[in-house]
C-alpha cells in the first residue's frame, strides 16, 4: 500500500509529478490556449464581475489560498482576500452577494473552512470549492468547484494535496484572467507551456532526496528553525515550517523575509538554521540583502536557489538547487526540498511521521 516506501508521506511526496499532471489534465492545451473547468465556466460571468474573492480555509489550504492571492491579484487583478475559517466565521465578516467565496480543504470536512462557507452562503456570496475528497460535505455545500485529483492523501502532513491546490488555483487564476483580459495571450501561452513542464521539473526536484538527506544530518538536533521567502515564496515559507513543526516536533516559524528586521532577528544567532526561499524572481535582489544579514548574525543558511545561480551560494551554507520557472509556479517547486527536509529530519529524530501526536488528518471539530 505504501508502494514500496517507507511512510505514506515519503510516498506521496514522490508522488507529486503524476498528481500535478492529473490535477491539469484534460483542463489546458498550449497550443490555442485553452483552458478548461466545467466548475469555473458555470460562474465565468459571476467571476468576471466579482467585486472581491474571498479565501477561505485552513492550515496548509490556507497557504495554498495566499499563494492563490498573489495569483489571482497579479493574472486576473481581483482583490483578494486570504482568511482562517476561524477568524472569518466569528468575526461578523462583510459579506455581499457580489462576492465570491472560495474554500479550500483537502478533506472537504474541515468544520471551521465549512462553517465559514455556509456563513458566506447564507449572505448571498457564491461559493466555490478546492476540495480533494470527491463528495465531501464541504464539496457538496459549494455552489460550484474543482477538483483537486491529488488522489487519497494518508499522511496527515499534506503534501501532494497542496501542490494540487496551487495547480488548480493557478488554472484557476488564468481562466479569469483570460476571460477579463487582464493576462494577455502571449503571456498565457508562456504560463501553459510553463506549467506543462512543471510535472518533469518537480522530478528534477525531488532528485535532491539524498543531498537534503545530508542537510537533514547536519540539523536534525536543532531546537529552532526560521523560514524565509518573499513574494510567491512567501507562503512556502510558511508551508516549510508548518510542515517540520507538525512532524519533527521543532519549533519553526515562516516570515516574510523583509519582516525579520522587525523581529525575528533578534532570534538569529549561530545555532540558527535559517532556510531562506531565493529563487530568480522579481524579489531575488531584495532576499539577497536579507541573506546577508542573516549571515552577518552568524546564522546557518540553507538557501533555495535557481539553478545556475552563483550570489546566493556564494553566501550560503548549503545551496538546493531547483529548476527554473515562471515565478507564479515557483512554490510547485519550492516546496518540494522543504517536503523533503522536514521528512528526514522528522525520521532521523524518530517521530511518527504519517500520524504525528496530537493531530488528526481532518480536523472536524472545531
Ligand atoms: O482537509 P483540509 O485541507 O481542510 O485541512 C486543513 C488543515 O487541517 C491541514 O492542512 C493541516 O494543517 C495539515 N496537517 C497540514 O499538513
Amino acid at each position: 500500500e505504501k508502494g514500496g516506501y517507507e511512510h505514506f508521506m515519503l510516498k506521496e511526496i514522490f508522488e507529486q509529478p503524476k498528481s500535478i499532471l492529473d490535477s491539469m489534465r484534460g483542463r489546458m492545451i498550449a497550443e490555442n490556449d485553452h483552458l478548461m473547468m466545467a466548475g469555473v465556466r458555470e460562474f465565468e460571468n459571476k467571476f468576471q464581475n466579482a467585486d472581491r474573492i474571498i479565501i477561505v480555509a485552513c492550515g496548509t489550504s490556507w497557504h495554498a489560498g495566499l499563494v492563490a492571492e498573489y495569483l489571482f491579484e497579479d493574472l486576473a487583478r481581483i482583490p483578494v482576500e486570504v482568511e482562517y475559517a476561524s477568524e472569518f466565521r466569528y468575526r461578523n465578516p462583510i459579506i455581499t452577494e457580489k462576492d465570491i467565496v472560495i474554500a479550500i480543504s483537502q478533506s472537504g470536512e474541515t468544520a471551521d473552512t465549512l462553517a465559514a462557507l455556509e456563513l458566506a452562503k447564507s449572505k448571498g456570496a457564491t461559493i466555490f470549492g478546492v476540495c480533494n475528497v470527491v463528495g465531501s460535505s464541504i464539496a457538496r455545500a459549494t455552489d460550484a468547484g474543482a477538483y483537486t485529483h491529488a488522489g487519497p492523501e494518508i499522511g496527515v502532513a499534506s503534501t501532494k494535496a497542496f501542490t494540487a491546490q496551487v495547480t488548480v488555483l493557478t488554472l484557476i487564476a488564468m481562466i479569469i484572467g483570460k476571460k477579463r483580459g487582464t493576462l494577455e495571450t502571449t503571456k498565457l501561452r508562456q504560463l501553459i507551456a510553463e506549467m506543462e513542464s512543471i510535472p518533469s521539473k518537480v522530478e528534477k526536484a525531488l532528485q535532491l532526496n539524498e543531498q537534503i538527506i545530508g542537510i537533514s544530518e547536519v540539523y536534525k538536533d536543532a531546537t529552532n528553525f526560521l523560514y524565509l521567502g518573499r513574494g510567491y515564496n512567501f507562503p512556502v515559507a510558511l508551508e516549510g515550517a508548518l510542515k517540520l513543526k507538525e512532524i519533527s516536533y521543532i519549533h519553526a516559524e515562516g516570515y516574510p523575509a523583509a519582516e525579520m528586521k522587525h523581529g525575528p532577528i533578534a532570534l538569529i544567532d549561530e545555532q540558527m538554521p535559517v532556510v531562506v526561499i531565493a529563487t530568480k524572481d522579481s524579489s531575488y535582489e531584495k532576499i539577497v540583502s536579507n541573506v546577508q544579514e542573516v549571515r552577518a548574525r552568524k546564522g546557518k543558511v540553507i538557501a533555495v536557489v535557481t539553478e545556475g545561480d552563483t550570489t546566493i551560494p556564494a553566501m550560503a551554507d548549503h545551496v538546493i538547487e531547483i529548476p527554473e520557472t515562471s515565478e507564479h509556479l515557483v512554490p510547485l517547486l519550492s516546496v518540494i526540498p522543504l517536503q523533503l527536509l522536514s521528512y528526514h529530519i522528522a525520521v532521523m529524530r524518530g517521530c511518527n511521521v504519517d500520524q504525528p501526536r496530537n493531530l488528526a488528518k481532518s480536523v472536524t471539530v472545531e
